[in-house]
């Protein structure tokens, strides 16, 4: 590497760019769109930061998501050896093997049976702020944002939300893991732990089988070919992961702009119906999920100019494809009223969201209900105070604490 390439690899991994990584996206995208940088982990990544190859690679097959594939065994057992359970999903899988794993749990995520959730997920709303309201302040990550799509998908999954303190842990330890060695201890055993647990609740809800999705996907299993015991882990896993990490941050990130965009707060008071174009903007300017998770090359492919080499390791920096300037118009500007349709927050190709529905309803509740409720929202900490959380892939802050109002 160059010089110049060390310094922007270590930009990317600072303190500065959890905190806002915008300016690094903008000079890389201008500089240095496909970049070969240097991960904590010692490992060498291609970074793409523009919406034109971030959207080509994310749909290109021959970037693939499941590395067993560019090695060579000879029993397919031998397969799993190289991957953890919490691989076994569709989230790492490529083709044939994604469409049956996703196939297993589709219907339960399209926007129509999501929509039926909405009496729920309204009552889980209010429920939570009844709690905070008389208190005029809170830090809306711990006492809202969090707990609520966590009881949603716990329910939806038939596993108790009273452990998701458990959960919370276990997922944050695997999502900020940078693979950094001094990590992997930790990693190992909470590992271990989350293994247990799902072992251990599998076994239970074997025995006692409910109308919950656990239950569907031990049927599945249960008939034979459709999914392995480690797949049936890794698919569990994946979902209460996804469901503790993402939507929290489209909530809490999305109040933060808000509260840092008094004139934007003002307008969504003022007409309720913006509330969903908002939440796209909020996907857009400051999404939860900053870069897509690993892909690597198929085969020597060139792209921007650049020779991916085969075995070659990508990340797609979705939250810099989102503020690219030859796709939106004035792109640092937080706009509610903007089309923002075309980010790229929930990725692109086989692998897009399949939690979006539920992640786009549970936002538009949750923003709604709050403005709805509460007024004179401001946050209760110097924004230079906020920590963000160290992840690569996450763009989430520890804590948001803010001052309200009821509204009478
Ligand atoms: C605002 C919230 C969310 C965001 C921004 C988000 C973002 C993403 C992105 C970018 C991907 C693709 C990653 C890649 O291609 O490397 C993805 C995949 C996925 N997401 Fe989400 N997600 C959110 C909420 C959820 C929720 C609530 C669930 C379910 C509980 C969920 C389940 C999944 C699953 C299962 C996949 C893998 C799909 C596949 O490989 O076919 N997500 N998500």
């Amino acid at each position: 590497m160059t010089e110049k390439q060390e310094k922007s690899s270590e930009a990317i991994f600072s303190k500065s760019f959890d905190r806002n990584p915008y300016p690094i996206f903008k000079r890389l995208r201008q500089e240095d769109p496909i970049r070969k940088t240097m991960l904590p982990s010692g490992h060498y990544t291609w970074i793409v930061t523009t919406y034109k190859d971030a959207e080509t690679i994310l749909k290109d097959k021959r970037f693939i998501k499941d590395y067993t594939n560019l090695m060579e065994f000879e029993k397919e057992e031998d397969r799993y050896a190289h991957t953890s359970i919490f691989a076994r999903n569709m989230l790492f899988a490529d083709l044939p093997d994604h469409r049956r794993l996703r196939g297993l749990v589709q219907q339960a995520f399209t926007p129509k049976v999501i929509e039926e959730l909405r009496p729920r997920i309204q009552e889980i709303t209010d429920d939570l702020l009844d709690q905070v309201e008389q208190n005029g302040k809170m830090n809306l990550i711990d006492d809202f944002a969090f707990p609520l799509p966590i009881i949603v998908i716990c329910e939806m999954l038939g596993v108790p939300s009273e452990d998701r303190d458990q959960f919370r842990m276990w997922s944050n330890t695997l999502i900020e893991s940078t693979g950094d060695p001094e990590d992997t201890e930790k990693v190992m055993l909470h590992m271990q732990q989350f293994t247990q647990y799902l072992t251990d609740w599998v076994a239970t809800r074997r025995h006692e089988p409910k109308e919950d999705l656990v239950s569907k996907l031990i049927h599945a299993e249960e008939e034979g070919d459709r999914l392995s015991e480690q797949e049936l882990y890794g698919v569990i896993a994946l979902l209460i992961m996804a469901g503790h990490e993402t939507t929290v941050n489209l909530i809490s990130n999305g109040v933060l702009a808000l509260l840092n965009h008094p004139d934007q707060l003002e307008a969504l008071r003022k007409d309720p119906s913006l509330i969903k174009p908002a939440i796209e903007e909020f996907l857009r300017f400051d999404g939860p999920v900053e870069f897509s998770t690993d892909r690597w090359a198929i085969e020597t492919i060139e792209i921007g100019g650049q020779m991916i080499q085969k075995g070659d390791h990508v990340l797609v920096a979705l939250n810099s494809a989102n503020r690219d300037e030859s796709v939106f118009n004035d792109p640092d500007l937080f706009d509610i009223t903007r089309d923002s349709s075309k980010h790229l927050a929930f990725g692109k190709g086989i692998h897009f969201c399949l939690g979006a529905p539920l992640a786009r309803l549970e936002a538009e509740i949750a923003v709604g209900t709050l403005l709805n409720r509460l007024t004179n929202l401001k946050l209760n900490v110097e924004e230079h105070k906020l920590i963000w959380r160290p992840s690569l892939i996450i763009r989430g802050l520890e804590e948001l604490p803010i001052t309200f109002e009821k509204v009478n």
